[in-house]
């Protein structure tokens, strides 16, 4: 259910106790009350418009009107009701209910159950939709839907590049179309990996898959993706075991985004090395894919993919809250994890370890001999992984002698030498 936010700065009086009460019995409404005017200023400027901004008559004269220009339906609460904001409503302090009830019975569009969002790119995936296709725009301050494909016609792919630019991130669809329109995504994804192994249709249901979970959390239709993923990974390295470079060339010059080239290659050569271990077994070879594919996949912006410590991460240009979702990113990703019986028995805790903390928070100054090998694996080809996107995305020749040089220095222990020259063994 989507929740509307409401704003209120009143003087700490009867006023504020009733609506405050009667609307904290709303389910659909999360209130905010603040104290003063220099409050309420930086509450809104640290969060989104809300829909509703309530004030009474000492409040309004407190603040400049123009900082709240964007927000739809503006209430100043007065003695008689009369007074003379341009932009807001003004009505007498004790006739709030009323005005109260006429709000929430005009934001009942807002409430209706009648469209679910979805991650709007999901549609670079889709040719003809099983529903029709909705944006949501703000018309006099409520929501409108207008159509933007309809079912069954092709979706024209130019439209939909052209509103992700514009920064669209949800389209709507009517909430009863809603798990059959994911699941006509999921299942010819899947069906195209099935078909064939290309890095580009591979790439894109791993991030379709990774937007459906982020949005909706872990479903049937996620869950298949990423095993749809896992399997197309192990497939293509048993067809192309002496290939390496050739794959990696492939997967560096392919359209997929950062985060599935990274889990991709990271994979591909993590298993390599368990190849050449005594203690392995195929069960490790398909640990490592789910670890490479589930451990950065909270991570929001392709940006954070290549942060390793905490130096990085101090001079990153992220802002304070990202950082912090990069500085937990290992334990969200175990705990997310725990929704999804599917994958190998104790990946979520390679997951949770994998920069190195076995609590999955921060970076530590060096690998600790007790992490599991397989993460002392992966944090090698981790790295060698990174370092070559990085080169690549630079346009920088990649020289692979100077990266395994790079490698060396970055880690000091010799058992993590020993993986790295196993690595090397797979390009020399
Ligand atoms: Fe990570």
């Amino acid at each position: 259910m989507l929740k509307i936010d409401v704003y209120i700065c009143v003087k700490n009086d009867a006023l504020l106790s009733f609506i405050r009460t009667y609307l904290d019995s709303s389910k659909n409404i999360t209130l905010h009350i603040e104290q003063s005017a220099d409050a309420l200023r930086t509450s809104l400027s640290l969060n989104d418009s809300p829909e509703l901004l309530i004030l009474d008559e000492g409040r309004a004269k407190e603040i400049d009107h123009n900082d709240f220009s964007d927000i739809p339906n503006k209430i100043i609460f007065s003695a008689q009701g009369i007074t003379t904001h341009e932009g807001w409503s003004h009505y007498p302090a004790d006739k709030w209910k009323e005005t109260l009830d006429k709000f929430i019975e005009g934001v009942g569009n807002i409430e209706n159950d009648t469209f679910a969002k979805f991650p709007f790119k999901v549609l670079k995936s889709v040719d003809i939709p099983v529903c029709d296709i909705y944006l949501e725009i703000k018309k006099d301050g409520s929501p409108h839907h207008i159509k933007l494909f309809k079912m069954n016609e092709h979706i024209v792919q130019e439209q939909v590049e052209k509103y992700l630019d514009k920064g669209v991130l949800t389209g709507k669809i009517e909430q009863e179309n809603k798990m059959q329109f994911l699941n006509s995504i999921s299942n010819l994804l899947y069906k195209k990996m099935k078909d064939g192994y290309a890095p580009d249709i591979v790439g894109n249901s791993l991030d379709t898959a990774i937007s459906i979970l982020k949005d909706v959390g872990f479903n049937s239709t996620s869950t298949q993706l990423i095993d749809g993923v896992v399997e197309s990974i192990n497939t293509s390295l048993t067809d192309n075991k002496s290939k390496n470079v050739k794959v990696i060339t492939d997967l560096l010059n392919s359209q997929s985004s950062r985060f599935y080239k990274k889990a991709h290659i990271s994979s591909m050569l993590g298993i390599q090395i368990l190849a050449m271990e005594d203690w392995t077994t195929h069960k490790h070879q398909e640990i490592m894919t789910y670890l490479s594919l589930m451990c950065d996949v909270t991570l929001t912006k392709p940006e954070m993919l290549f942060i390793r410590d905490k130096k990085q991460l101090d001079q990153s240009s992220l802002s304070t809250e990202d950082k912090q979702i990069v500085w937990s990113h290992a334990r969200d990703a175990f705990d997310l994890m725990q929704n999804y019986n599917e994958c190998p028995i104790e990946t979520d805790l390679l997951v949770l370890e994998h920069h190195g903390n076995k609590n999955g928070i921060g970076f530590p100054d060096s690998l600790q001999p007790d992490l599991s090998k397989i993460t002392q694996i992966f944090r090698i080809c981790e790295d060698f992984t990174i370092e070559i996107l990085k080169h690549k995305e630079l346009k920088k020749n990649i020289k692979v002698n100077d990266v395994f040089n790079d490698l060396y220095k970055m880690h000091n222990k010799k058992s993590l030498h020993a993986y790295i020259d196993k690595l090397k063994k797979c390009f020399f």
